[in-house]
């Protein structure tokens, strides 16, 4: 528990490291349009967590461009939200080397998307994938977040936020200091998974272009990646139990809900006894209505990459007053000399 008092806010970042695809939009960045008119919200294009792996420079600008136009086509609204770029606010890299002090190298050990993205070839990571949740906990802290709306994939490293936020409260006899941020991750859109093997999560990294729905799609995209979306032979079930064991289908009927604000119940109730050559017309048009005029507006965004440069740079100026106070306030705690 932390005693902290201070007002609610909202912060969460999605990496420009490839397209944004549905798990994104349904996972993240619906939730942040949704949060916008409640809170004081900071959406943070996170760059700086990009570089952990070898990124083309002028690719890198490129989808940083990208992530935001997606933030703006998909209704974030920048009088509402702090839009920016990670790099373009300096006190996260600053409150990140204190952390890096404050974590413990058997909490970063245990870090699961670690030893996922390395696998048998440690040596040869860098440094920096190695520490990126800690510079995840600095995002948050850096403008002491009390909510962060993510993806379920985000829950360990929101975890270690916590310890984080917590040891440092404690290590610096500052109860309060730092919230305990609070994960957002519930509802429908939580885990989207692959179009082409529902058991594994839908990704930018994915190297098969049909496993991911992008906000990017044209309609004609959208209706032939649904089409060739992997299923069984057999109807959809009546009931949610039926579901069981059918993870293609499972996804499918949750997007589908996720989509329509149904539930999977109501959606077999729709479609129980159905074939996929019925349900999958219905989810392309319905995917179709919904994403095709982010699509629309992202590109008209993308055509003007000067506009979205000023967002981004208006947006790290606003971030900075809140994160530069909170640096002092950190160094003062810490004993640095001001
Ligand atoms: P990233 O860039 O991988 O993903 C951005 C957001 O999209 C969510 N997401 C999904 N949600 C549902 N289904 C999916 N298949 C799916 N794929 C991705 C993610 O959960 C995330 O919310 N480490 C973070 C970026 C980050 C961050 C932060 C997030 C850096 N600092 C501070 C929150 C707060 C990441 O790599 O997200």
């Amino acid at each position: 528990m932390s005693d902290y008092k201070g007002p609610e806010r909202v912060l969460s970042g999605i990496q420009p490291s490839g397209g944004m695809h549905l798990g994104n939009y349904l996972g993240a960045i619906r939730k942040f349009v949704e949060l916008q008119d409640r809170h004081d919200c900071f959406y943070c294009v996170v760059d700086m967590h990009a570089i952990t792996v070898w990124q083309d420079p002028a690719k890198l600008r490129e989808q940083t461009f990208h992530i935001a136009a997606s933030f703006l086509a998909a209704g974030v609204d920048p009088k509402k939200a702090a839009i920016f770029h990670q790099s373009g606010v300096r006190a996260h890299a600053e409150l990140a080397w204190i952390f890096n002090c404050v974590a413990r190298l058997g909490w970063l050990d245990r870090m699961t998307q670690f030893k996922d993205k390395v696998g048998k070839d440690k040596e040869r990571a860098s440094v920096g994938l190695y520490t990126y949740p800690v510079l995840q906990a600095a995002d948050i802290l850096v403008y002491k977040a009390t909510h962060v709306p993510v993806g379920e994939d985000q829950k360990q490293h929101l975890e270690l936020s916590r310890d984080i936020a917590g040891k440092f409260n404690h290590d610096f006899d500052a109860p309060g200091f730092f919230p305990l941020p609070e994960p957002l991750i519930k509802g429908p859109g939580a885990r989207v998974m692959s179009l082409r093997d529902g058991t594994a999560k839908m990704s930018k990294s994915d190297p098969s272009a049909n496993a991911c729905v992008y906000l990017s799609d044209d309609r004609d995209t959208i209706a032939r990646k649904i089409k060739k979306a992997k299923t069984d032979p057999d109807a959809l079930p009546s009931e949610v139990a039926g579901l069981e064991g059918r993870a293609e289908a499972a996804n499918l009927v949750g997007i589908y809900g996720a989509l329509s604000g149904k539930s999977d119940a109501d959606v077999l109730a729709e479609f129980g006894g159905q074939g996929f050559g019925v349900f999958k017309p219905a989810l392309a048009e319905m995917v179709a209505e919904k994403i095709g005029p982010i699509g629309d507006e992202l590109r008209r965004l993308e055509a003007d990459p000067d506009y979205v440069r000023g967002i981004l740079c208006e947006g790290a100026q606003t971030a900075s007053v809140v994160a530069d106070k909170v640096v002092d306030e950190v160094k003062q705690a810490v004993g640095f000399v001001a």
